[in-house]
């Protein structure tokens, strides 16, 4: 049973900017249990640290290709913009159009604490910056547009 809930949109912690985290404790990994947990509960396919309010640089997601989880992870490198719809787990029935980098390269500490450079591209690139974006209290309704009626998705 998890402890932490899910946070939504209005709550501050989901507004703070994100600690990095020091050591890989066994703190860090029952919060990756537990992210992991009421992710798939949902389900959805990313969840960042702050989402179920634990102010730490921690995102985990599984497009269906298997749990990953990265740590303290930035951004070095982005190729290739596209602009597609979007929704979040904090933001519940709500997609806007969001411009994200195609490809990126991620520079984050795995679950054993070892520093890995990761090349991502299309969804898995645009969920990992979207839940970067969390770390930094950075919303799609910050970054997004609406989605034109003639455009939606029916
Ligand atoms: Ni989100």
């Amino acid at each position: 049973m998890s402890i932490r809930t899910m946070r939504y949109l209005g709550d501050p912690v989901l507004r703070m900017k994100c600690s990095p985290v020091k050591e890989i404790t066994p703190g860090v990994l029952s919060l990756i249990d537990e992210m992991a947990e009421i992710m798939y509960d949902i389900p959805g396919i990313g969840l960042a640290a702050p989402q179920i309010g634990v102010n730490k640089r921690v995102i985990i997601f599984d497009i269906g290709e298997g749990l990953e989880v990265l740590i303290n992870p930035e951004i070095i490198s982005r190729e290739d913009e596209l602009e597609s719809q979007e929704g979040c787990l904090s933001i519940p029935d709500r997609e806007l159009l969001v411009k994200r980098a195609q490809k990126i390269t991620v520079r984050a500490l795995n679950k054993e604490g070892e520093k890995k450079t990761f090349a991502f591209e299309g969804l898995i690139a645009r969920v990992v910056q979207h839940e970067i974006d969390h770390l930094d209290g950075r919303l799609i309704v910050d970054t997004g547009r609406p989605v034109p009626e003639s455009e939606e998705e029916n």
